[in-house]
């Protein structure tokens, strides 16, 4: 057998749409031909203002999106296998075992009425990562590897006798203790303040080293962006608009929207002092625009065919952009 490359893709997602059910016959589609890769060695950061799509994406991936009243069309390749045709018998296997979740509130995902012990060691013995008899004692050794003092007494404490950040901790032990080969974080730091923030996104590099785990972060924080992410994903109501490697993104932004959103923050790589000018109006709710390019409500460069058709993704090197500016460029073109 030959060994695989490491940068194989851990997950590929084609042409996905996610559409909400109104009513019997009426739906909005609320995420559009999503399409992206994420290798086993990366970070991918998915970035965008509110309401644009990014939790939404990562509820489907894990197939978390309630099934009577969403449709989900496309594929979400995982080890071969297409999430989106799994039975929730199935599904159950992936989650928390080979692809895991960490969100922005832990205590809303942490068991209110569970000692912390308990929690840890139901998501290891379900998925066969310890028997009953051994299971306190790996819960403690995964609690002591995110960092947490007193592992053997907080085993025995309750989720809101923990502080913010330490309950955090605890998220990440339960998301990593099946070693996942997928982490999707969703707004993991928003809710802690700056220095323990610092310290959970710490962990999280540390983790993902020692365990080679691939990171699919979800954040509207660009600074949490240039910290961790190698690769960046824009969306915008729904869409991906731009798709670059950090670097390149953070340097030499193309999309009106990503540079809409990295003039709105303190610039990551300079002291400048410029003033910061947010991105005017909001992101539309979902079914609100009808034809042309969702973000021309906003634009400062908008031209007579941003009214009336969606541009398709046009690549710049390794950089992918849906506007218009950049037409002759189309991908496979
Ligand atoms: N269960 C749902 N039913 C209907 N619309 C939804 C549902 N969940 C999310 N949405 C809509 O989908 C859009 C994207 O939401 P979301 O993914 O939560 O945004 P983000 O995480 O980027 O802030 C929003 O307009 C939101 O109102
Ligand atoms: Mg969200």
């Amino acid at each position: 057998m030959t060994t695989q490359p490491i940068t194989q893709e851990i997950l590929t997602v084609e042409n996905v749409n996610i559409s909400f059910k109104k009513s019997k016959t009426q739906s909005v589609l609320a995420v559009k031909d999503l399409s992206f890769q994420i290798r086993q060695d990366e970070t991918v950061a998915l970035v965008g203002e509110s309401g644009c799509g990014k939790s939404v994406t990562a509820l489907t991936l894990m197939q978390l999106v309630e099934k009577n009243s969403s449709i989900i069309e496309g594929n979400i390749l995982f080890e071969g296998e297409n999430l989106n045709k799994l039975t929730e018998k199935e599904m159950q296997a992936v989650r928390g075992n080979k692809i895991s979740m960490i969100f922005q509130e832990p205590m809303t995902s942490l068991n209110p009425v569970h000692k912390i012990g308990k929690q840890i060691s139901e998501v290891l013995v379900l998925h066969g990562f310890a028997t009953k008899a051994d299971s306190k004692d790996k819960a403690i050794e995964i609690l002591k590897k995110v960092g947490i003092p007193r592992a053997d007494s907080i085993i025995n404490e309750y989720p809101h006798q923990l502080s913010g950040g330490m309950r955090q901790r605890v998220m990440i032990a339960i998301a990593m203790a099946c070693n996942p080969k997928l982490l999707i974080a969703d707004e993991p730091t928003t809710a802690l303040d700056v220095t323990i923030q610092a310290q959970i996104l710490e962990l999280m590099k540390t983790l993902q080293q020692q365990f080679n785990t691939a990171i699919l972060l979800i954040t509207h924080d660009l600074g949490v962006v240039s910290e961790m992410a190698d690769r960046v994903i824009v969306m915008y109501y729904g869409q991906i608009v731009e798709q670059a490697p950090v670097r390149t993104l953070l340097k030499n932004p193309k999309h009106p929207y990503t540079i809409g959103l990295l003039n709105s923050v303190p610039d990551i790589n300079s002291d400048s002092d410029e003033p910061l000018s947010p991105i005017e109006g909001n992101v539309p709710n979902i079914g609100e625009i009808k034809e042309g390019c969702p973000f021309r409500l906003r634009c400062k460069q908008v031209h007579a065919k941003c009214h009336t058709e969606n541009p398709a993704l046009f690549q710049l090197d390794q950089q992918f952009v849906r506007c218009w500016l950049y037409e002759k460029r189309e991908v496979g073109a």
